[in-house]
């Protein structure tokens, strides 16, 4: 949970969750990994996706359900890792997946849907960002 809260906002509209993701995507270095948190319909596909437009990505975006992840190539080189663990059911099947890979590539950006899969080997560093459903169109988007 997000206990230590640093930036809070509430958005209007789809478009702008879309902004919020862009922005955090640009303001972060190769690396780094986002744990995207909220209930199905939240918005985490349309975050994902500025997110992804952040980073310079123009290919469709949504969530790798069945796959469990999509990799993009980044104009800047390195790669964004998108994971979904919804079809994750521990640390043990993580691994037998590979996640700890994405998790570890330096160039990498990983954005991990469902990361409480892998509780245990998150990475201490990332970033927590939170989709709360106040009403049909608003969202609260914590980022810690
Ligand atoms: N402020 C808002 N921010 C984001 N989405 C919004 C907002 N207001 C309304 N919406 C709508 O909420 C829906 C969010 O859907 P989205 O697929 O991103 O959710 P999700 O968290 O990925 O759900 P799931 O877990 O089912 O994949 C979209 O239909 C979008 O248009
Ligand atoms: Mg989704």
């Amino acid at each position: 949970m997000c206990t230590d809260k640093k930036k809070i906002i509430v958005t209007r509209s789809e478009e702008e969750t879309e902004k919020a993701g862009f922005e955090l995507a640009a303001s972060l270095a190769p690396g780094s990994s986002v744990l995207l948190r909220g209930n199905l319909g939240a918005g985490k596909t349309v975050f994902s996706r500025g997110f992804a437009r952040g980073l310079g990505i123009t290919e469709p975006v949504s969530s790798p359900t069945y796959t469990i992840v999509q990799e993009y190539d980044l104009p800047a080189g390195g790669r964004l890792y998108h994971l979904d663990l919804y079809r994750i059911s521990d640390v043990h099947a993580g691994l037998a997946f590979g996640v700890d890979e994405f998790l570890d590539d330096p160039k990498g950006y990983a954005l991990i849907e469902w990361p409480d899969r892998i509780s245990g080997i998150l990475p201490p560093d990332a970033i927590a960002v939170e989709i709360e459903h106040l009403s049909e169109s608003e969202r609260r988007i914590s980022v810690c």
